[in-house]
């Protein structure tokens, strides 16, 4: 039977929470993050061509191009290069495919991006490809890819500790209406690493059992992002973008990742899309997108 055309969305990371607890010898920090995926995100689309392919669409398709300095740093093609060498090893026979990534999120902006991208190519191409990968040859390849990679992989919440790869599902987590904010600044990660002044904070505590939004919105508040300080002396931006979240009537503003996108949870969705035409029209030149998180179980 021959492939057929199949789209995968890459949902865009939101770390709720991240504390940097260590680090390891080969410099790779420790962490303990509460991660929510967002129906926002980027698309990928995989289709039968003569050879392989790959182009680029959406409002930051020319900057992905741009940045990524060639073939080479691409995760997207690094994703189905590994993964087909994988597959090969083990018997199959794929097709040639062209991929089209349509980037809806900006690039370099601590809510996984690339880290999407790789973790949907990765299972995307097994249904283009109708193989599958013992679980833990798809976490290897995907840890291969990248520290948030297997994280992206689940697209669904979770708690992530070691460098990002040790992974706990949450069954508990409310929906949360988000804004998410970023004033278009790229940031470089291990740069944001390297400017770190306290790499052994406490990890989280106890996580509330039950999906209560109050609950969770007072425990979260009482948690951080430990790279939020050391973003903010590199883009001092972020701290326009989070008073604009806040003065917008954000219940808890924080930054994702190594930043610079900042996102504020809402009451609700309408509240969310309210706040995010405010903060469009106040400030046309940032990524302003009102989405929520996924909560995981089915329905
Ligand atoms: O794994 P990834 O390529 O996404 O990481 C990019 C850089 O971010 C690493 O080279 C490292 O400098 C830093 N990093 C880190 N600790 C992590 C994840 C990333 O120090 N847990």
């Amino acid at each position: 039977m021959s492939a057929e055309t199949t789209s995968e969305a890459a949902p865009a990371k939101i770390n709720l929470a991240l504390h940097i607890t260590g680090q390891r010898a080969d410099g790779y920090h420790l962490l303990d993050s509460i991660v929510a995926f967002a129906s926002h995100g980027d698309l990928l689309t995989f289709s039968p061509a003569d050879r392989d392919g790959f182009g680029l669409a959406g409002r930051f398709g020319a900057s992905l191009s741009a940045e990524a300095g060639g073939k080479d740093d691409n995760l997207v093609l690094k994703a189905r290069d590994l993964l087909r060498a994988a597959l090969a090893a083990d018997g199959h026979v794929m097709e040639p495919v062209a991929i089209e990534l349509e980037k809806n999120l900006p690039v370099a902006s601590g809510i996984g991006g690339g880290s999407a991208d790789a973790a949907a190519t990765l299972r995307g191409l097994l249904r283009f490809w109708r193989a599958s990968l013992p679980p833990e040859t798809l976490s290897a390849i995907a840890l291969k890819l990248g520290a948030d990679v297997p994280m992206c992989l689940e697209s669904r919440p979770l708690r992530a500790r070691a460098i990002g790869e040790r992974i706990d599902m949450l069954g508990s987590i409310p929906r949360f209406a988000l804004v998410l904010a970023n004033p278009l600044k790229s940031v470089s990660t291990p740069d944001i690493f390297r400017r770190l002044a306290k790499r052994d904070n406490p990890p989280i505590g106890t996580l509330p059992t039950s999906c209560d939004i109050a609950a969770w919105i007072a425990f979260l508040s009482g948690l951080r992002n430990d790279l939020e300080a050391p973003a903010r002396a590199i883009v001092p931006e972020i701290a326009s973008v989070s008073t604009a979240l806040r003065e917008a009537g954000s219940q808890l503003v924080r930054m994702s990742g190594s930043g610079a996108t900042c996102f504020g949870i809402f009451s609700d969705r309408e509240q969310a899309e309210k706040a995010a035409l405010e903060l469009e029209s106040r400030h046309p030149d940032w990524y302003v997108q009102a989405t929520e998180t996924e909560n995981g179980s089915a329905g």
